[in-house]
């Protein structure tokens, strides 16, 4: 079939999007120090939505003990709740859909960031990263308790007026670390063979899926995102992930999503070279769930590029840049697109310090003094 980007597509769950652009999960760093969402926030939000089909908002934490950094989006609580709903209305603009990203950081994050408490994780292994703590391995009453979390997380988005989640299970936070050989050594149910490795991830995804047919929510849509490997050893293999998408695209979720940097990359595995990871795992999927495809998308023959390999396309620093990206590609204005970011231009596109600096790490050439 052929895609174009304008296409109104309707989703598993019954909800439809106007076209197939998303504004990818991106974190603001700007919520306060217990996850409510700031006023600059819903305006950050607010002035990215309308054009694109559907924002998926920065990843949230579904208990407190998840937060990965400060500044961070809460859905652990009820009392964020009223927050989380004026975050959805900012974004229900002009058609726009709103997805909440629910979350854990399981070992990526620290005691300080915690307040005292000691990171959890699959297994007590820490990351390969400079000062990285040692996380404490989970028992079984704590995976089921994270469980219950995300089922409870799921809820509140449904309370606050999201037309859906995304379980956030890439970027090697705790659900990729459930999945990652690196991060799970455990022996019992939970861990060990690939399939086991895959046992939480499976239950989660029933438990949301669960939850969402038993509300009286209609149109509510479930999608997953995942990342392809890892550079660890042992770690995520692309083969691995190739089983993954098997098993995921049987779920009945509503849609996958890779986290690429560029949507060309290739896999380091040298039995992968023929073709991009992307394509790889579009025709693994073979039209049984749909793909968001993403990685450095900035002009319209991206788009038309990524929509090769997959049928909707995510796109996040060029919308950090220009929140009326989406619109300029819509009404064919390309040229008219902002490239780079300026210390002045950030008052006015609430781009605030924290983002600022994740921004320095991120895309150090598109920002100019
Ligand atoms: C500032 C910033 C924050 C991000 N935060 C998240 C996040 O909360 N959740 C997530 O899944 N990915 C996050 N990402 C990754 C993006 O969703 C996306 O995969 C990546 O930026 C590549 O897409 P792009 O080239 O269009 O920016 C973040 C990226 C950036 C630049």
């Amino acid at each position: 079939m052929l895609k174009n980007f304008t296409d109104s597509v309707t989703f598993k769950r019954g909800l439809t999007l106007k076209n197939r652009l998303f504004m990818a999960p991106m974190t603001t760093k700007m919520s306060f120090y217990d996850g409510v969402i700031t006023t600059d926030e819903a305006n950050y939000y607010g002035l990215r939505s309308g054009g694109v089909g559907a924002v998926i908002t920065a990843a949230a934490n579904v208990q407190e003990d998840g937060k990965g950094w400060e500044g961070e989006l809460g859905v652990y609580d009820d009392r964020q709740i009223p927050g989380l709903s004026k975050l959805a209305s900012s974004i229900k603009k002009n058609g726009t859909k709103a997805i909440l990203q629910i979350f854990h950081a399981g070992r990526m994050t620290d005691s300080q960031i915690l307040r005292g408490t000691q990171p959890i994780s699959a297994s007590s292994i820490a990351a390969e990263r400079p000062d990285a703590e040692m996380p404490r391995e989970m028992t079984e009453s704590d995976i089921l308790h994270l469980i219950d979390s995300f089922k409870q997380a799921t809820t509140r988005a449904i309370k606050a007026g999201f037309d859906g989640v995304e379980i956030h299970g890439a970027n090697t936070y705790i659900i990729q670390q459930f999945f990652s050989p690196h991060s799970n050594r455990r022996k019992d149910e939970w861990g060990g063979t690939l399939e086991k490795r895959y046992h939480f991830i499976d239950a989660i995804v029933d438990e949301i899926i669960d939850t969402v047919d038993q509300s009286d929510v209609e149109n509510f849509i479930i999608g997953y995102r995942f990342s392809p490997e890892e550079f660890e050893n042992p770690g995520i293999k692309f083969e691995d992930t190739l089983f993954l998408i098997d098993k995921l695209s049987n779920k009945g979720l509503d849609y996958l999503h890779i986290s690429l940097n560029d949507y060309n990359r290739k896999s380091i595995s040298p039995f992968y070279q023929d073709k991009s990871m992307l394509e790889y795992v579009y025709q693994k999927i073979n039209n049984r769930v749909p793909l968001i495809g993403i990685g450095d998308v900035r002009t319209l023959k991206d788009v038309k590029n990524v929509l090769a390999n997959a049928d909707f396309v995510a796109v996040g620093r060029s919308m950090i840049i220009d929140p009326h990206w989406a619109q300029k590609i819509l009404d064919n204005k390309e040229s008219l697109i902002r490239t780079s970011l300026s210390m002045y231009d950030r008052e006015e596109l609430f781009i605030q310090d924290g983002l600022t600096e994740f921004l320095e790490f991120m895309m150090p050439e598109r920002l100019k003094e």
